[in-house]
């Protein structure tokens, strides 16, 4: 049949693949109550101006009343043959309210409708996302604020490097999260103006006031250029950035947590109510979900790329590429929101073995460093000094020895300005309180960058 709503100049019914391959509403019903929202605010601007009777917008109002608690209630019944969710939600506005529900449509298209859909739905979504990202971030810092003395080693190349709190590891940690919010409040200020009225590309020649619904759906103004609204998708783009970023960060977090739950590190505990077992092995304990988080950057990264793709190219205004934006947006927002729930619940419950940590710390020569910068002071240059500590450390593989382990006469043996005060240097909390300044270790530096965390946070 040629009964679609675009059907006038259509001679012959569109081909039944051709239907279900060019249909979107198995996956844009999603979009159904920012479709109807976004139509309310269009209707009741039309009323506003003379457009449409205040008669005809009470029935707009009424019909998609019921659309909504049919949607809700599970019985609206959806048509791959209505194409997508506009046309479907529409076709059934007709349906209950007649010849009205054909006014709906005046002043807009299709086009400027889906770009604003999209938005109120990725601006609902960074909300939720931005409350879980704040949650995680909250539970890590009180982690760090209660580790602040917890020694551990770090590392660089994977390799003991010198100790380190466990808290100041954890800071570490939000300040990356820090600044995927803020590129997620950055994202959201761009996308959050209002294409409606850029109708399908040129602006409508009825007298709409775009301010009116601009304001009505909580945009902050409406776009500048009708084009350029319903073209592109940057905004969606912007968001799988800062999605790719947040997984990337969240991959390097559970990497962590995977070594650390690791017999050979052990180094924490993660709850078993986080972990599941093996059906073969009956002594495992897997991390199974940081394991899937660090999995689940690929779907993200994928995402990015796939909407990059999509868009380059595209000559102005819209295209029907734009349709396939919709499933790794989605995609990308489940995934985040899932992975940051899941931290958000776990980081905060992650037990640290502070004797392990401990001695993998006093392990491995980490207070070689102050050993070279003790030599500083007693006047070597750095480079004579780190020559001389090097030796140490050689001497200590060798002979299994720790520079702490070593006696005075050993000691001086590499360097005669060596003296007793040494073993106080060596020691891991001289070692971590010795960094004492801004973003420094030290535990007194760690408690304050804690509070100074939190108390950004509290400022959002
Ligand atoms: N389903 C379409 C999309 O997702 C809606 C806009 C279609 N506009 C058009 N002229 N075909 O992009």
């Amino acid at each position: 049949d040629t009964s679609k709503l675009w059907g006038g100049r259509f001679t012959e019914a569109t081909d039944q693949f051709v239907q279900q391959f060019t249909a979107s509403v198995g996956f844009d019903q999603r979009l159904a109550r920012e479709d109807i929202r976004g139509s309310l605010a269009h209707a009741e601007m039309l009323s506003a101006t003379g457009i449409l009777s205040e008669e005809e917008l009470a029935h707009i109002r009424q019909g998609m009343a019921t659309i909504e608690q049919e949607i809700a209630a599970g019985n609206f019944r959806w048509s791959a043959e209505l194409e997508d969710v506009h046309m479907n939600i529409e076709a059934r506005l007709t349906e209950l309210i007649g010849i009205t529900g054909k006014k709906l449509h005046t002043g807009r298209s299709r086009n400027d409708q889906v770009a604003t859909d999209i938005r109120l739905h990725l601006r609902s979504a960074i909300d939720l996302i931005g409350v879980e990202l704040t949650r995680l971030q909250k539970g890590t810092i009180a982690l760090a604020a209660a580790n602040c003395d917890t020694i551990m080693p770090g590392f660089t190349h994977l390799q003991t490097a010198q100790p380190v709190v466990f808290g100041h590891h954890l800071l570490a940690w939000n300040e990356m999260l820090e600044r995927d919010h803020g590129r997620l409040m950055d994202c959201r200020k761009r996308l959050n103006q209002s294409p409606l009225g850029a109708a399908a590309l040129a602006g409508t020649t009825y007298p709409i006031d775009r301010h009116r619904t601009a304001a009505a759906l909580g945009f902050d103004r409406p776009t500048e250029n009708s084009l350029d609204s319903v073209s592109d998708r940057d905004f969606a783009i912007e968001f799988c950035a800062f999605a790719a970023l947040l997984m990337t960060h969240l991959s390097r977090i559970a990497e962590e947590l995977v070594l650390w739950t690791s017999a050979q590190f052990n180094f924490i505990e993660l709850p078993d109510r986080f972990c599941t077992g093996s059906s073969i092995m009956p002594q495992k304990k897997n991390p199974d979900v940081p394991e899937l988080v660090r999995g689940k950057v690929g779907r993200v990264n994928g995402h990015l790329v796939c909407l990059l793709t999509l868009m380059k190219s595209q000559p102005l205004a819209y295209n029907k590429d734009n349709q396939e934006d919709k499933e790794p947006l989605f995609d990308t927002i489940d995934t985040v929101l899932g992975s940051l729930r899941a931290f958000a619940d776990m980081v905060p419950a992650v037990r640290p073995k502070t004797e392990p940590m401990r001695e993998a710390a006093r392990r491995g020569f980490s207070t070689a460093t102050d050993l070279a910068d003790y030599l500083v002071r007693k006047g070597l240059p750095f480079r004579d000094a780190h020559e001389v500590v090097g030796k140490a450390v050689a001497h200590g593989v060798a002979s299994g020895e720790d520079l702490a382990e070593m006696s005075l006469p050993t000691l001086q043996g590499f360097c005669a300005a060596i003296g007793s005060d040494v073993y106080e240097v060596l020691t891991l909390e001289g070692s971590v309180a010795a960094r004492d300044h801004l973003g420094g270790t030290a535990p007194l530096q760690v408690a304050a960058a804690a509070e100074r965390a939190l108390a950004r946070i509290m400022e959002r």
